[in-house]
């Protein structure tokens, strides 16, 4: 008889990819555990896990020096790089590791702000995470003029009339997300990017978010920097940015002396966290594998990461239109952002969520005790909790569909939710 999970006919082999998380086999007061809290951070396949141990096994050392297991994280290092060159499509010397986004995005906007002058001017947006916002704004002490980009508060859209209007021919950078952490929403990166570049300036953008869900190209957006977290792409707890070789070797890092001028290194500061540098490696590579499986004629990891995504893409759009169908069946919950599924492939499966007979404190609480784990607040989307007017009280329930989430467990969600805000 087929399954629930049949009917979304996709060519994932879900119970393949679920037996590569160990975490799966937690349970709750006797519930499954059902991972939902993804955009929080994502669980790890048994080879990150690996990875990560082999690495503090057999070859432990700092870099550089003249002996084995130094030379083993050197090779680390250089194969980390090469498979995030793959994830994002440029060259391995334009990959810099560091603490996490948040870091990197810091050290990046001090570097920046170095060549900036007082009437010069940054544009932001409100739907961002607050660390693309926060570092940016921080320039503000030098003179610079920030603008801040709204957005619609219907459906979570960025106002692209408005960001046209923002940019002119001062602005010297635009920060923008790729995709919204809090309310799914998928951000045209490219046209803003064309429009940055139109007035001379430079685009930075936070694919933090995205980076689970879809394909990352930075080649075809022509981004001058993207960053992403690996701990969001079932990797280990870091951070990687992509930076234009041009801009990598032109702008001055705020850099300890004896650090090198090479880019990438004199991005990375002090001693790097090299078991989860081999990590990353790992977490590349499982996304690649779940890419040779659907299409085992890819003739490079390249294009086994991108065939991945392909069907990742399809099958998250499955799950996020079961799951949007159901809560259209509980009229006391209230969901934000696009909820039209003619125009999903503007969002991810992020789904913001208010009940008016629950905070989304006690939502997450009752669901965690059921095994749902799933996020409550405003995950640092600070501008956007704020104007939409839900900081004061809780902010959002968050649920987070992954690849790896199950039809199964979507209709469970479903039901116990409606039981919760039914009480
Ligand atoms: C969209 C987005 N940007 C930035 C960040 C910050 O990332 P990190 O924790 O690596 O500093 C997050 C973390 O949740 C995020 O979701």
């Amino acid at each position: 008889m087929p399954t629930a999970q049949d009917e979304l006919m996709t060519s994932l082999d879900l119970s393949w990819i679920r037996s590569q998380f160990p975490s799966f086999a937690e349970t709750v007061n006797g519930y499954p555990a059902a991972y939902f809290d993804g955009p929080g951070g994502t669980q790890v396949p048994q080879r990150v896990m690996d990875a990560i141990s082999d690495y503090l096994k057999h070859a432990n050392a700092n870099t550089c020096g003249a002996y084995l297991t130094s030379r083993r994280t050197n090779q680390v290092i250089a194969d980390a790089r090469a498979a995030m060159a793959d994830f994002f499509g440029c060259d391995a010397d334009e990959v810099v590791f560091g603490f996490n986004m948040t870091s990197l995005t810091f050290a990046m906007s001090r570097a920046v702000g170095r060549e900036l002058k007082a009437g010069d001017e940054i544009v932001l947006t409100l739907l961002d995470h607050d660390a693309n916002f926060s570092p940016w704004n921080a320039l503000e002490e030098r003179g610079v003029v920030i603008r801040r980009v709204a957005f619609r508060e219907g459906d979570c859209t960025l106002d692209m009339q408005d960001l046209a209007t923002q940019i002119n021919a001062r602005t010297k950078m635009v920060a923008v997300g790729y995709a919204s952490n809090a309310v799914g929403t998928i951000n045209d990166v490219k046209e803003i990017v064309r429009l940055a570049h139109a007035v001379g300036a430079l685009a930075y953008i936070d694919a933090v978010h995205y980076a689970p869900h879809g394909p990352i190209d930075v080649r075809a957006l022509d981004c001058d920097f993207l960053v992403c977290s690996s701990y969001k792409f079932f990797g280990p707890h870091m951070g990687v940015l992509y930076g234009k070789r041009e801009h990598l070797k032109r702008l001055q890092p705020y850099k300890v002396r004896a650090n090198t001028n090479e880019i990438p290194n004199c991005w990375e500061w002090g001693t790097l966290n090299h078991e989860c540098i081999a990590g990353i490696t790992a977490c590349v590579e499982y996304i690649a594998s779940i890419g040779w499986r659907v299409k085992p004629s890819s003739a490079s990891r390249r294009e086994a990461i991108l065939a991945a995504y392909g069907e990742i893409v399809k099958y998250e759009r499955a799950l996020c239109e079961r799951f949007m169908q159901g809560l259209r069946a509980m009229p006391s919950v209230k969901t934000y952002g696009i909820t039209d599924p003619a125009r999903f492939d503007h969002r991810c499966p992020t789904i913001a969520l208010r009940a008016e007979s629950h905070t989304p404190l006690e939502l997450a609480t009752k669901l965690g005790d059921h095994g749902f784990f799933a996020w409550d607040g405003n995950y640092y989307a600070l501008n956007l909790t704020e104007q939409l007017d839900v900081e004061k009280d809780g902010g959002f329930l968050r649920i987070g569909l992954f690849h790896y989430n199950t039809v199964e467990e979507v209709d469970r969600l479903l039901k116990t939710l409606g039981e919760i805000v039914a009480s």
